[in-house]
């Protein structure tokens, strides 16, 4: 059985991610901070789901922040792990504005821990998570892994391709096998509630104002969970050093899929449009051809499919998600 060291486990991506890895027979090793970047409870949430998994026996959870590599070494001497899947990260898109000393902290530092570690423990596989906020204001779409990346609108952002740069050095310096999924606005149940959708979906059902940035005509590229989970253990693969885009391929508009929320909910949206933040980008389109060749993963789950999942899971988890702040 292969042991993966699934960082920030308790997060969206990786309770997902750690949950299918369960399934599909791996041991998981997870860690993460649980800082309070928002609602702790709903990181134990999920942190619980992986508790009660039917697999759970091959489940261990560290709560250990990637920031110290003493700890790290700690628990890979206790562990012997075939691969990292680093998914820890300070993730506020706009919030990075306000402290991007934690944001260089944990995306680069803690990136660069786990490296170290790697090299030394002489793991196989590196899979490091990045963003599709990489490729800035490029005009042209969809965007392709060999676009420009030098114009990172964010700390943030700046943060991740940090990030991205010192694992290739990694890769070339130590030869260790590197892939890095570069994620479109992920989306699904017990996702992030500072996420437009979770926000719109919790506001929608209690009759509260939303409030859209621009004239909600800005298209995302909106990813539903279990395929962006899918594409990340698909990327455990051993490749040399690979980038690849986990995208829908579909782009839709902001307003449609307020739309979808509000037809799946029964409910009218009260809508106040708002200037449009600096830190966001207009539009987002993934170019995942190079993807379905290297991993061979292509999205399976439609924009209309997922919104209605995920409104569902917010019906059934009502009371949870109204006592978040
Ligand atoms: N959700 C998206 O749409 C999206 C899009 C692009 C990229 N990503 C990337 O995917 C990854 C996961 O994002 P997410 O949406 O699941 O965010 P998330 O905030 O839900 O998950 C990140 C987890 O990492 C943990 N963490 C933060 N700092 C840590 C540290 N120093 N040590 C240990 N744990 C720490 C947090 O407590 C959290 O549980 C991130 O690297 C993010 O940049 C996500």
């Amino acid at each position: 059985m292969k042991t993966i060291l699934v960082t920030g486990c308790s997060g969206f991506i990786g309770h997902k991610v750690s949950e299918l890895l369960l399934e599909q027979d791996y041991s998981v090793v997870g860690i993460d901070n649980l800082n309070d970047y928002y609602d702790v409870r709903l990181k134990s949430w999920r942190l619980n789901q992986l508790f009660n998994n039917a697999k759970a026996k091959n489940f261990t959870f560290y709560k250990i922040s990637i920031t110290d590599l003493n700890s790290i070494r700690h628990i890979l001497s206790r562990h012997y792990i075939d691969a990292i899947i680093n998914l820890a990260a300070c993730v506020g898109v706009r919030a990075s504005l306000s402290d991007p000393w934690t944001y260089l902290d944990t995306n680069i530092k803690g990136t660069l821990n786990l490296l170290e570690a790697t090299k030394d423990y002489k793991i196989e596989k590196f899979v490091l998570a990045s963003t599709s906020s990489i490729y800035g204001n490029n005009q042209k779409l969809p965007f392709n892994v060999s676009d420009k990346t030098d114009s990172c609108l964010t700390p943030y952002s700046a943060t991740k391709k940090s990030a991205e740069l010192l694992s290739y050095s990694y890769h070339y310096l130590y030869g260790i096998n590197i892939t890095i999924p570069r994620y479109f606005t992920v989306y699904g149940p017990a996702s992030r509630p500072d996420m437009a959708i979770f926000n719109f979906i919790k506001n929608i059902d209690c009759g509260k104002i939303i409030y859209v940035y621009g004239d909600g005509t800005q298209k995302r590229d909106f990813t539903f969970i279990s395929d962006a989970a899918l594409g990340t253990i698909k990327a455990l693969k051993k490749t040399g050093f690979e980038i690849i885009n986990i995208g829908n391929d579909h782009p839709v508009e902001l307003n449609y899929v307020i739309k979808l929320i509000e037809d799946a909910l029964g409910k009218k949206a009260i809508i106040q449009y708002i200037s449009p933040h600096k830190a966001d980008m207009k539009d987002t389109w993934a170019d995942i051809n190079y993807t379905k060749k290297a991993i061979h993963w292509k999205p399976s789950t439609s924009i209309e499919e997922g919104i209605a999942k995920t409104v569902k899971w917010h019906i059934e988890n009502r009371e949870l998600v109204n006592s978040l702040n």
